[in-house]
């Protein structure tokens, strides 16, 4: 299947792009950068785009594709949020998302399936509720945001079957949460974030790259789904595994109050904040985690302990 990957040069999109062409797909990879050419012709291809709320020449490669993905967007966590930067954050994504559903709707053959990001911070901070796709959306900034992107990616859900994918922390050695994490674990601080009592809902990476695989082919995969672990566990329980996997110590733990001078309003966002998610979607329709258990998927990503 031809499948196009919106943000595909970045954290998931790579290992996805990657995954998928290793199972003889045909990917193309929409950046904003460079289109450097590989000498391995399975290799994704790479289109340069302009996501701009607009289609573009581009476009040509939407037009007759099995499937398109959409991951860009500015990063969430690389810069404090201002207010020039929540706008970075929102607009990078409402006008990516926009240009995609305009080259759909302009293409003379659309593609099958539209999946799109979206993120747990759809629910807010939700202290010890259980969360499925059916619950309410929170207030906060990230949680309008969410709404906004997926109600951008929904324009062309009368032309294509739409998967909105509520990623959790996506848990890998070389990128996303998991490296800034480490720093205090390996100086013998490392501890919970704040109280700890706050849910984490995190997924090891190669089942979110599965999930999103598997929801590219599975035709009942459509409206949210949740792409996090069956088994949601607490800060205070996941500093204990990291932990555990790296042996170190976790007894210290972090006040929110520097926390929130280090790093403002995104410290409660982000890392305060407690979203008891459940995968129900994904997992009455029969997908199957290979990492369930938090000590078994740190015990993957750090394996020489
Ligand atoms: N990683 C996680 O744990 C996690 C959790 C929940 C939700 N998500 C969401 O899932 C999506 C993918 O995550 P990721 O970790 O792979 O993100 P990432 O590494 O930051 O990659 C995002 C990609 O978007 C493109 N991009 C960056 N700034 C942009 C802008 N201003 N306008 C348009 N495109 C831009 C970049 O591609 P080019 O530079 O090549 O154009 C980049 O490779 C993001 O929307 C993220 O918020 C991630």
């Amino acid at each position: 299947m031809k499948i196009v990957i919106a943000g595909g040069t970045g954290f998931l999109g790579h290992a996805l792009a990657q995954a998928l062409a290793a199972d003889r797909h045909d990917v193309v990879v929409l950046t904003r950068g460079g289109a450097p050419g590989s000498d391995d012709a399975s290799a994704p291809r790479r289109v340069v785009w302009t996501p701009n709320g607009n289609a573009g020449p581009w476009a040509a490669e939407i037009d007759g594709a099995g499937a398109v993905v959409n991951l860009a967007g500015e990063s969430i966590a690389a810069r404090r949020w201002s207010t020039a930067q929540k706008n970075r954050i929102r607009e990078s994504r409402l006008l990516a998302t926009r240009s995609l559903t305009t080259a759909m709707r302009e293409a003379p053959k659309p593609p099958r399936v539209f999946i799109s990001g979206s993120a747990v911070g759809y629910y807010g901070d939700r202290g010890d509720e259980t969360l499925t796709e059916a619950s309410a959306p929170g207030t906060d900034f990230l949680a309008g945001l969410c709404k906004e992107w997926e109600a951008a990616a929904n324009a062309v859900g009368d032309l294509t079957r739409v998967a909105l994918v509520r990623t959790g922390i996506v848990l890998d050695r070389k990128g996303g949460a998991l490296p800034k994490m480490l720093p205090p674990f390996y100086l013998f601080a490392g501890g919970p974030i704040g109280s700890g009592r706050q849910y984490q809902p995190w997924i090891h990476r190669d089942d979110w790259v599965r999930m999103v695989a598997w929801s590219l082919t599975n035709d009942a995969a459509r409206g949210a789904l949740n792409a996090t672990g069956p088994r949601p566990i607490t800060n205070k329980e996941f500093s204990a595994a990291l932990g555990h996997a790296l042996g170190r110590p976790s007894i210290m733990p972090a006040p929110p109050f520097a926390l929130r001078i280090a790093l403002g309003e995104m410290a409660d966002a982000l890392l305060l904040s407690s979203q008891r998610v459940l995968p129900v979607r994904a997992t009455d329709l029969g997908f199957r985690f290979r990492f369930s258990n938090i000590d078994e998927a740190l015990a993957d990503i750090f394996p020489t302990r």
